[in-house]
């Protein structure tokens, strides 16, 4: 495909008609580091979209002439690296193609307050609006399918995301995690104009708060006093240093997983922005739904693109029952689940097809578990309050650390509350019945006529559904997916879109 250059906004629609495809789009104000080329070469390497980038210097977002007037400007050297980096096309407008003087189709926006008037809203009065102005204008224009930002303006990201939201813009978000650069300070258009001395300062505000990331993993706590007082000594100036909730940028509360530490900085004439997400444990995912609902083929699935692990529960209650037909054991009877819970040993192993088998006490029971007579027993025995506590006391230690989807009936209500993202799968009747009649793993649903399957299936419901001791149902904060007519992948690609728009890429770095 031919690069181009494009410079005025009427070119836009035309340019359009000639790539026939869709766009990814990445804003930038120009003088283009490693942060800016990572975006670019992310877009280009998620999807076959065209690559396209803009260069403006924002006078709305500029609560300082000095600052405007300072901005660095190397716009030769930018579209080099664009393009070396997989840019499509640039857009370069100029002030008055963006604003046209007496334009009054311009919709000059405001940033939402709950998210504006904290960090650096507070300081830059009006900055938020200015970006949402001219972001709204630019999606307006381009209509992208993807939006690429970084991390690094966490405020800002959250900001645009509400922007999507509040005006219904049919784009995706997409963001990547802050780059820093070799000495541990984030890649910013605005580093070019520190002093070696300056630079060492914003260093050591950077080492403050990745030391206190990694403090905070073991402690679970942070002193935000003593960092200040360590900034102060070195004669830095704060403008601030805060501990808050990573979206509703609210003071942090104690049971927050994930919480966010953000500072500003000024030294000299530069101010500069740096943050760490603090977190007592690494991100989870929450699966839950009836039977037949496509959960186990999905977790798996997500589990393996998000390179975390999977947490099969009901594959440990079909283990328990497993055990318990083998040695004959009377459920009813607490005594004998007792002495059952103290000698069984459920483990999970990858296999050499990347799959995970399931050992009761080292032996492989992966497909015995998947027999009709185990699914006509599973219900009633994983209803049994003692079967409960016992595995979900053994799930959330599985979980302690975090870094896992698990699938099952009660996890987003009983075995992992505070998991950061909750989905509920669902199906209609006929569909869930279909798919366990084509299922390979089960062999017994074969061979059952699609009526029986049914009425099995309802049953099955029915039993979860009622039980007293956590009952199948949606977690108040879960969102429910009905996979009727979607193939697997598509919806395996929504939650992993739900799971980006929610859990910021930076967790993933440890
Ligand atoms: O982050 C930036 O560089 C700017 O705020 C943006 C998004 C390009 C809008 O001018």
């Amino acid at each position: 495909m031919k690069k181009v250059i494009i410079r005025k906004t009427e070119e836009i629609e035309n340019w359009k008609r000639n790539i026939n495809s869709e766009i990814n789009f990445i804003p930038t104000m120009g003088n283009l580091h490693n942060g800016h080329l990572k975006l670019i070469s992310t877009a280009k390497n998620d999807n076959s979209n065209v690559n396209l980038v803009s260069i403006f210097i924002n006078p709305l977002q500029f609560d300082n002439k000095l600052d405007l007037e300072n901005y660095p400007k190397t716009i030769d050297n930018d579209i080099k690296i664009s393009f070396l980096n997989g840019a499509d096309a640039i857009f370069i407008p100029s002030n008055e193609d963006i604003y046209p003087p007496n334009n009054k189709n311009i919709k000059f926006l405001k940033a939402p307050i709950e998210l504006s008037s904290a960090l650096c809203g507070l300081n830059r009065i009006g900055h938020f609006d200015g970006v949402c102005t001219v972001v709204y204008r630019f999606l307006n224009l381009i209509k992208p399918k993807n939006l690429y930002l970084g991390e690094k303006d966490w405020q800002q990201l959250l900001i645009l995301k509400n922007l999507v939201l509040r005006e219904k813009l049919n784009v995706a978000i997409k963001s990547i995690p802050t780059q820093r650069d070799f000495d541990g300070i984030p890649f910013s258009s605005r580093n070019v104009h520190l002093s070696k001395n300056e630079r060492q300062l914003i260093r050591f505000f950077s080492s403050e708060l990745l030391k206190a990331k990694k403090n905070f993993q073991q402690d679970k706590k942070i002193n935000l006093n003593e960092i200040i007082k360590k900034l102060s000594a070195k004669k830095i100036s704060i403008e601030y240093l805060e501990h808050l909730h990573p979206y509703t940028l609210q003071k942090a509360r104690l049971h927050d997983n994930i919480s966010l530490l953000a500072g500003a900085i000024r030294c000299g004439e530069t101010r500069l922005i740096d943050h760490v997400f603090l977190m007592k444990r690494s991100p989870i995912i929450a699966i839950d739904g009836p039977a037949g609902s496509g959960k186990s083929t999905v977790t798996k699935l997500i589990a393996k693109k998000l390179k975390l692990l999977y947490l099969d529960t009901g594959a440990m209650y079909r283990a328990l029952s497993w055990l318990m037909i083998k040695e004959n054991i009377d459920y009813k009877k607490e005594k004998k689940l007792q002495n059952i819970f103290k000698d069984i040993s459920i483990v999970f192993k990858t296999n050499t097809n990347s799959y995970q088998d399931v050992y009761v006490n080292n032996y492989c029971v992966t497909e015995e578990i998947r027999s009709q007579k185990i699914s006509s027993i599973v219900s009633k025995i994983s209803s049994i309050k003692e079967v409960r506590k016992f595995l979900v006391e053994e799930q959330r230690k599985i979980g302690e650390s975090g870094g896992l989807v698990a699938e099952g009936r009660d996890i987003g209500t009983t075995v992992f509350p505070h998991a950061e993202l909750k989905i509920f799968l669902t199906a209609s009747i006929d569909e869930r019945a279909k798919r366990r009649k084509s299922d390979k793993n089960s062999k017994d649903s074969q061979e059952i006529d699609l009526h029986k399957l049914k009425e099995l299936i309802k049953k099955r419901d029915f039993e979860d559904s009622n039980r007293e001791i956590s009952p199948l149902i949606k977690a108040n904060d879960a969102i429910e997916i009905i996979t009727d007519g979607y193939t697997i992948n598509e919806v395996v690609d929504k939650i992993i879109d739900l799971y980006n728009e929610k859990i910021p890429k930076e967790t993933e770095i440890k």
